[in-house]
């Protein structure tokens, strides 16, 4: 089983926009809902993929309770940690691959909240992994399930990552290039990967949109081309990478990464979020290209 945790869940709408402008009225003819948020979207895109999954959310007020409704609707298992405050609201614009967010201001997630949401990921260990994800307000929330000694995926960008990384049984560590430069000051997603690995990540996976993605596994490190889609927007691509890459680990790395990068693609090329078509995924996963480069 995998759990996931997601601090800061949103209600996020997905508007098609060609012409976006100021000070103008835009009436697209299609819009998306989704609950999402990191963490939740691995558990989307997980469930999709046929795996025993678990979302841990912290909700609150209105939309925490249409959070709630849109993970039972689609059938993702969950665990709830109410909070007070409510939860964030999202819009995405966009349009062939450009988009553009605004995602509102979250719930304060409480020392107390903090403590029940590391009592409920203790309470469904064992995992194979914790999939920390995503935004974060609490200081001490995700060094504390880091230190709770179970597999953890990384993939969030906060001065705390670092720190996760040294306490934590790292499986997978999976920031974007800028994410990178950000919390390590490092460009080279390649300079990215070896610091990652160096410090215990088993998978240190660096992406760049797409531009190509750097997987280190051990001491091979695969430098993958992006597949050749029409973008429609990225928002949960990653999240669809580090599902499956979670997914097809058991089948070895050329495959684990052969079928992630088919799960990024394909979620660029639709509008939902992290919401997976296994076939579609596996025949794009036979057309990935990947190099061994020397680090
Ligand atoms: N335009 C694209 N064309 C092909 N593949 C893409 C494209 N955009 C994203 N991908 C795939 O998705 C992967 C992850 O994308 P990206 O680097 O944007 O993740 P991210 O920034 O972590 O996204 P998020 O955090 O919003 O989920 C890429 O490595 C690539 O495999
Ligand atoms: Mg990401």
């Amino acid at each position: 089983m995998f759990i996931t945790v997601t601090a800061n869940p949103m209600v996020e709408h997905l508007f098609p926009v060609a012409d976006l402008s100021s000070s103008n009225r835009h009436r697209p003819d299609r819009a998306w809902t989704f609950a999402t948020g990191k963490g939740l979207n691995v558990a989307r895109a997980l469930k999709d993929l046929g795996e025993d999954v678990v979302a841990v959310m912290a909700v609150g007020g209105r939309r925490g309770r249409e959070i709630v409704e849109r993970v039972e609707a689609e059938g993702i298992r969950s665990r709830i940690v109410p909070v007070r405050g409510e939860n964030r609201a999202g819009a995405t614009i966009f349009h062939e691959g450009e988009h553009t967010t605004i995602y509102g201001p979250g719930p304060t997630i409480e020392d107390g909240d903090a403590e029940a949401l590391i009592a409920t990921v203790r309470s469904l260990l064992p995992a194979r992994a914790i999939v920390i994800a995503g935004s974060v307000t609490h200081p001490t929330l995700y060094r504390r399930l880091a230190s709770l000694g179970a597999p953890l995926a990384l993939d969030f960008c906060h001065p705390c990552f670092d720190e996760c990384m040294r306490i934590g049984n790292v499986l997978v560590a999976k920031p974007n290039r800028r994410e990178l430069g950000f919390m390590y000051g490092i460009d080279d997603p390649i300079e990215g990967a070896r610091r990652l690995h160096d410090q215990g990540a088993r998978w240190a996976v660096v992406t760049d949109g797409a531009g190509p993605a750097i997987f280190r596994s051990g001491d091979v490190i695969r430098r993958v081309e992006p597949l050749p889609i029409r973008p429609v927007h990225p928002i949960g691509c990653g999240d669809a990478l580090l599902a499956g890459l979670l997914h097809a680990m058991p089948r070895g790395p050329e495959q684990a990464v052969a079928f992630a990068m088919a799960c990024g693609a394909h979620n660029a090329a639709r509008p939902e979020v992290a919401h997976l078509e296994p076939a579609a995924c596996h025949a794009l996963a036979r057309k990935v290209k990947m190099t061994v480069v020397s680090g």
